[in-house]
């Protein structure tokens, strides 16, 4: 029977206005699309909610990035329902102010921390303060010149000529399809394992086993980005408390992921003790063992910092790569250049007795701007967003309240026309190189010009600026020096596929991108 007592309910009493509210909106907004960037209504307590609610989490993340884009001051303020304001910015004077000016003040926060706590625990991509600063500073010896050339000269050569190239090269004989996403992943994780933990997973083997723990890798990093998208956070936080739905996945991958970190973590300790000091010395350390090292060695803090390399080593290069292969498919004349620039650097090495890899690839001018520009269209991390731990109005006079969210947009930005001109839409890695000229009539070579780091914030920028920036670059050049060397790369989907980019803590490419790949030239 009909109970009349919980249409006086608080639920009832909160959902009836809104569910009104929504009904008039889309009668008097039929005809308006979210195609067109026009500045939404915002109503008192649920802001922009009826707009939200008209679109699925990939049209949100369109909706939205076209009005940051397209707004006169490249600022949007979203009225988020009952979380308040958030300032999505692609102004490069505001980023510079949350990056760098006004650092301390513009943190990760609580209410962020609190959503990727599980996924994430304290590693580096949730922490701030000491904590962060203590992770920064051991982790930034990872990176120095010796550490880079190790990597690419040991680490990623060897993953290319022992796996990668094998198992494309055994795709082209058989016609296969591959999913070169998953490929490229399998290929990154390796790849950070070895050089960060000394371990190897072999997770690029040809029979591409379905390993659990990358099973929950997915699916934790999807269900946690959900939750920033959620536009009702009591709904996450109390199917959490009732350990049921999406909240119970999230928990269970969570924890299958942490065992899996905590295996290595352990491994390394047993390892640290039975060996010499000799044979441990600083030189030859891994990230790991610095970390075990260093005086903080709780097990439970260096398995999150574990966690955190690996979000940051196999997801943000895997995504820039797919998405460079795909735009190199729709031009050709980029890929001819780069190949051009591929044999030129290999006659080069061949006539120079002291040539190295490391070298060669630092000197890929061509191939370094044809994915830096991929990743201004596609980059790997979308959006960041910063809490503001104290008041403060920004460089456009826009004030923020203590506990406001404040976001810097990296998708958004690589779509000003103001920051790249009318040409913005088009793949012209010529915008970010000078031909020098060459000496005493000789070919002229292409020089690298970046831009300043606050309009093309796509590896952050100012004091948090990503630590492996130098290293992802030496890798992805590495692997298109040598994949694109001698295979083609062709989608297998018809003429005319699209994909779509998904973005989530890493961005994706949903569904993966199905390829298949030809040799350049017949080896039997
Ligand atoms: C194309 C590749 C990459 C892109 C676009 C990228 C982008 C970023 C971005 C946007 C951040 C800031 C994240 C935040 O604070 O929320 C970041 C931080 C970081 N990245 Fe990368 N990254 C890439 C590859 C890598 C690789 C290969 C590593 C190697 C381990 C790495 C290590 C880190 C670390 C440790 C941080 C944390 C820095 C800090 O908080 O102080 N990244 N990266």
């Amino acid at each position: 029977m009909l109970d009349f007592a919980q249409f006086s309910s608080p639920f009832f009493l909160l959902f009836l206005p809104l569910l009104l509210l929504f009904l008039i909106n889309k009668i008097f907004s039929s005809k308006t699309t979210k195609d067109s960037a026009e500045f939404p209504k915002s109503y008192p307590l649920i802001g922009h909610l009826i707009p939200l609610l008209q679109l699925d989490g990939l049209g949100r993340f369109q909706w939205i990035s076209r009005l940051v884009a397209t707004s006169p001051s490249s600022t949007f303020i979203l009225n988020r329902p009952f979380r308040g304001r958030n300032v999505l910015t692609a102004d490069p004077a505001t980023v510079e102010h949350i990056l760098k000016t006004r650092f301390p003040i513009y943190q990760k926060g609580p209410y962020q921390k609190n959503i990727l706590r599980d996924l994430l625990g304290d590693g580096i991509f949730n922490a701030d303060g000491e904590t962060w600063k203590f992770q920064r500073q051991v982790a930034s010896h990872e990176f120095n010149t010796k550490s880079l050339r190790k990597f690419v000269e040991t680490v990623v050569d060897t993953e290319l000529s022992d796996r990668l190239i094998p198992i494309l090269s055994k795709a082209a004989k058989n016609n296969e399809v591959l999913d070169l996403q998953d490929i490229l992943q399998r290929f990154a994780f390796d790849n950070i394992c070895k050089i960060s933990f000394g371990y190897d997973p072999e997770y690029l083997s040809p029979s591409l086993p379905q390993a659990k723990f990358a099973v929950a890798f997915e699916e934790a990093t999807l269900l946690s980005a959900k939750r920033f998208r959620t536009l009702l956070p009591i709904l996450w936080k109390t199917k959490r408390f009732l350990n049921i739905g999406s909240e119970r996945r999230l928990r269970e991958a969570a924890l299958e992921i942490w065992e899996f970190a905590n295996s290595i973590v352990k491994r390394k300790m047993q390892e640290i003790q039975n060996k010499t000091e000799e044979a441990t010395s600083m030189e030859t350390e891994d990230l790991l063992s610095r970390f075990l090292k260093s005086g903080h060695s709780d097990e439970k803090f260096v398995t999150d910092i574990v966690i955190s390399f690996i979000l940051a080593g196999r997801d943000t290069t895997s995504s820039a790569l797919t998405w460079f292969f795909w735009l190199l498919h729709k031009n050709k004349r980029v890929e001819e250049e780069i190949l051009r620039e591929i044999n030129k650097t290999e006659k080069h090495s061949q006539d120079t007795e002291h040539s190295s890899v490391f070298a060669e690839v630092k000197d890929m001018a061509y191939t370094h701007a044809a994915i830096t520009e991929s990743i201004r269209l596609y980059p790997p991390v979308a959006i960041d967003t910063k809490e503001a731990a104290a008041d403060d109005i920004l460089p456009d006079g826009t004030p923020v309240k203590k506990g406001m969210w404040v976001t810097y947009h990296p998708y958004a930005m690589g779509r000003v026309e103001k920051l790249w001109g009318p040409n913005w839409a088009e793949y012209q890695p010529e915008r970010w190189l000078k031909l020098e000229e060459g000496e005493n009539g000789a070919e002229g070579k292409w020089r690298f010009v970046p831009r300043d780091p606050y309009s093309f914030p796509v590896f952050q920028a100012g004091p948090r600026v990503c630590l492996g920036k130098e290293m992802a670059y030496l890798q992805m050049k590495r692997v298109v020096a040598r994949v694109l060397g001698r295979f083609r790369v062709v989608p297998a989907e018809k003429e005319g596929f699209e994909p779509v980019y998904a973005p989530g803590l890493t961005a994706k490419m949903q569904g993966g991108f199905p390829v298949r790949i030809e040799e350049r030239v017949e080896t039997d």
